[in-house]
């Protein structure tokens, strides 16, 4: 696939603490160019979301993040998350895999989670001006601690090359970006209702104080996940007020 933003600049640490970290430094304020990637198969320090550390067997998987300088509204932020998901599904389609996006961006294949984003944006006068995409995909990993409730393309039967599935979910990325910089925002976010969990559809769901059930009907401008409860009532959640409970 012909890229049309990304620059296929890929570099390979044989170890790091953070992928998202580490490419921001090797950035240093301007080096790298659009698109370039930092991709090593031992991330030691993995960051997740909500604080959470992102663990990953080493040279079984893959870990690797992406810089790009959108120079978007602000308004769009959610997008990034929209056009890393996007890629990622898309690519496991190609697999034959049916994977749904559980919001904000978590990858799961029959309920399990196969692969996780972390998204880091710097925004500068109302403008994204820089964000780090990171993915972490469970490609050949077969024992996952049992409360992770994960899976990996091994253990959905299909086997790839690290480095072939990397190149596709890149160029499936830079395909999706292109779609941001031209501003498809609605198309976007219509393709990530086609492939969203529960979307339209009854949920449930924990707060912190109860478990209900609810329809999930979409995200809203601020990227906030949008829930009608029983009674009719709009609820509005960030990522740390709510859990999925799909298991
Ligand atoms: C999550 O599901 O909590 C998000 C996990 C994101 C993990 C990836 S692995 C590559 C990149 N570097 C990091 O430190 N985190 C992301």
């Amino acid at each position: 696939m012909q890229l049309k933003h990304f620059n296929n600049h890929v570099i390979n640490v044989s170890e790091t603490g953070s992928t998202n970290s580490r490419i921001q430094e090797e950035n240093n304020n301007g080096k790298l160019l659009n698109g370039s990637a930092l991709i090593t198969e031992k991330q030691t320090v993995g960051k997740g979301q909500r604080g959470n550390i992102w663990v990953s067997e080493p040279h079984k998987n893959l870990t690797f993040s992406v810089i790009t300088f959108p120079n978007i509204d602000s308004k769009f932020a959610f997008h990034l998350n929209i056009i890393a998901a996007l890629a990622v599904q898309k690519t496991l389609k190609d697999l034959k895999l049916i994977a749904k996006i559980k919001w904000p961006n978590d990858i799961l294949i029959n309920s399990k989670k196969i692969c996780g984003i972390l998204v880091e944006n710097q925004i500068a006068s109302k403008n994204i001006v820089q964000s780090v995409i990171g993915i972490g995909l469970n490609v050949n990993q077969i024992d996952f601690e049992k409360s992770l409730n994960a899976t990996s393309l091994k253990l959905e039967g299909v086997s790839v090359e690290l480095k072939d599935v990397f190149n596709q979910i890149y160029s499936y990325l830079d395909f999706y970006y292109n779609l941001l910089i031209e501003s498809n925002f609605k198309l976007l976010l219509k393709l990530y209702y086609d492939n969203m969990l529960w979307y339209n559809s009854i949920g449930n769901f924990d707060d912190g104080n109860s478990t209900f059930k609810a329809i999930l009907k979409g995200i809203n401008n601020q990227g906030l996940l949008h829930l009608i409860k029983e009674g009719g009532k709009n609820s509005f959640y960030d990522i740390k007020e709510i859990k999925f409970l799909y298991q």
